[in-house]
């Protein structure tokens, strides 16, 4: 799809579609109010006789022979004003209704809201990411593959003002680039365990490397052995896949710029191990490691719009199964930091191995560590799916994280890492349990990693309700590449 932005009258231009969109609660004006002149008050009375309103993703297309020289229009509700998760819902809506028409080409207005520079550059980036995302499709696995092309060839993003020009093109690159990583994101969560294992996460980043400039090196268990990575490796010993920690470089910045470092959870499949998970849903354990994808696809992301940032992706891969050699509960394992951990539960593994990667994380002194991580159930019933968990111990790194999220629409919510928490994790026996009981299980979860960070500016996303989706649009659904990829817009110098 091929997205260009033009200063035309959106109402003259030649388009199989013309996209409008309508705010809630706020009277028609811009094009909308230029539309509805053009159709002798059509898209008033559609709005009197409540065939629309402004409610984010609403559609209603009409075929369309006098007033504006596009064949159809295509109103879409845009929710509430200047709010990008509204905004990316209305897309969504517009792409999956023009999905279904048959359209081949089109024009969306971005005019009928806000006239400043940069709302219209987070218009038109959510726009690109949006309509980019909704063409996607996982076939890979099937033998015989959808071989009709994606509908919509051509999408022209119609601004009011030249000025506004740059910033549409500025944010048309800028979705580009995070719908790209998303796919890439996506591709790897879905694939099955089988097939996307560490070592095939491993060849996956060596050929990212390749593409994107970056610079790779996969760790194999023997030199974790010499670095004493003991609780990583204790995972992956029940496991007949080597383990792997791959790590990729990439230099945007000068050369003694302290990077940001991303840590991503590469748990290709997490059966629970000796304490084993029930059979049902257990397929979806695949999806472990979509930490780790988000990782791969916010670096492909940022090497596409070449960000002046330093960035280390670090993804600890491994598989968690029951077996002869496998962990089990009373184990007693010594991280790379040095500090003893009581195994009283082998299926909260994601700790376990990420422990190990910040430990590892320290020797680049990185201005700040996120790591993003499927990691507890808990974080499911606490949020559920709008939002992904967001701990940290720096105030300024979380706020950062949770407007990116707020502009991206990939939203995130900020839990405790209270030491009130901590007392969970004691253990009679080691220096901490790997679990903490019952109660706050996303939080000790956290404050589980929170005692290998302590030396460092960090934040810990827990995805695990936000990674995949169930139902109709099952499937790994990429985040939090947006967020990732505007906190690191937002760091880097423009220009
Ligand atoms: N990968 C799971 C977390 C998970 C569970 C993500 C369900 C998404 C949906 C993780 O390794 C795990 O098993 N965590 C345990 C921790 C518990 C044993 C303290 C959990 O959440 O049940
Ligand atoms: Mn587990
Ligand atoms: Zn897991």
């Amino acid at each position: 799809m091929k997205i260009s932005v033009t200063t035309s009258d959106p109402c003259a231009l030649t388009a199989d579609c013309l996209i409008v969109g309508i705010h809630q609660d706020t009277p028609v004006t811009g094009v909308a109010a230029a539309v509805n002149r053009a159709t002798k008050g059509l898209v008033k009375r559609l709005l009197d006789r409540n065939d629309m309103d402004g409610t984010a993703g609403r559609c209603v297309m009409l075929p369309l022979d006098t007033g504006v020289n596009a064949q159809r229009l295509l109103l879409v509700g845009l929710g509430k004003p200047g709010t990008a998760r509204d905004f990316e819902t209305a897309v969504r809506g517009a792409a999956e209704t023009l999905g279904r028409s048959g359209s081949r080409n089109a024009v969306f207005a971005l005019t009928s809201s806000g006239r400043r520079a940069a709302e219209t550059g987070q218009q038109a980036r959510l726009v690109a990411q949006g309509f980019s995302d909704a063409q996607y499709r996982f076939d890979q696995m099937k033998s015989h593959k959808d071989k009709r092309p994606a509908t919509l060839a051509r999408l022209t993003l119609a601004v009011a003002k030249g000025k506004q020009v740059a910033s549409a093109r500025q944010g048309v690159r800028e979705g580009n680039a995070i719908a790209a990583g998303l796919k890439l994101a996506r591709d790897l969560g879905n694939l099955p365990g089988n097939i996307c294992t560490p070592t095939y996460l491993a060849q996956q980043a060596r050929k990212l490397g390749r593409s994107h400039a970056l610079k790779v090196s996969v760790l194999n268990e023997n030199r974790m052995k010499t670095l004493k990575m003991g609780s990583l490796l204790s995972v992956s010993q029940g496991s007949r896949q080597p383990a792997k920690l791959i790590v990729m470089e990439y230099g945007g910045a000068k050369r003694g710029d302290a990077p940001i470092v991303l840590v991503g959870k590469g748990l290709t499949f997490d059966a629970g191990g000796i304490s084993l998970k029930p059979a049902g849903g257990m397929e979806e354990m695949k999806f472990d490691m979509c930490g780790g994808a988000s990782v791969f696809g916010t670096l492909l992301a940022i090497a596409e719009l070449k960000l002046k940032v330093n960035v280390v992706g670090i993804v600890p891969s491994s598989e968690n199964l029951p077996d002869g050699a496998a962990n089990k509960p009373g184990d007693i394992v010594t991280s790379m930091a040095g500090k003893t951990i009581e195994i009283i539960n082998t299926d909260a593994e994601g700790r376990l191995i990420l422990c190990d990667a910040l430990t590892y994380a320290e020797r680049y002194q990185p201005a700040a560590v996120i790591d993003i991580a499927t990691l507890t159930g808990a974080c499911v019933v606490a949020l559920g799916s709008p939002a992904s968990g967001l701990f940290s111990n720096d105030d300024e790194l979380a706020d950062d994280l949770l407007s990116a999220g707020t502009e991206s629409g990939d939203r995130a919510w900020r839990m405790p890492v209270w030491d009130d928490y901590q007392a969970q994790l004691k253990s009679p026996y080691a220096d901490m349990a790997n679990v903490g009981g019952r109660s706050a299980g996303a939080v000790t979860a956290a404050c589980f990693l929170a005692r290998f960070t302590e030396t460092m500016k960090w934040a810990h996303l827990d995805i695990a309700g936000t990674a995949w989706a169930g139902g109709k649009n099952k499937g790994s659904t990429g985040r939090p590449v947006p967020l990732l990829t505007r906190y690191l817009i937002n760091l880097a110098p423009t220009a």
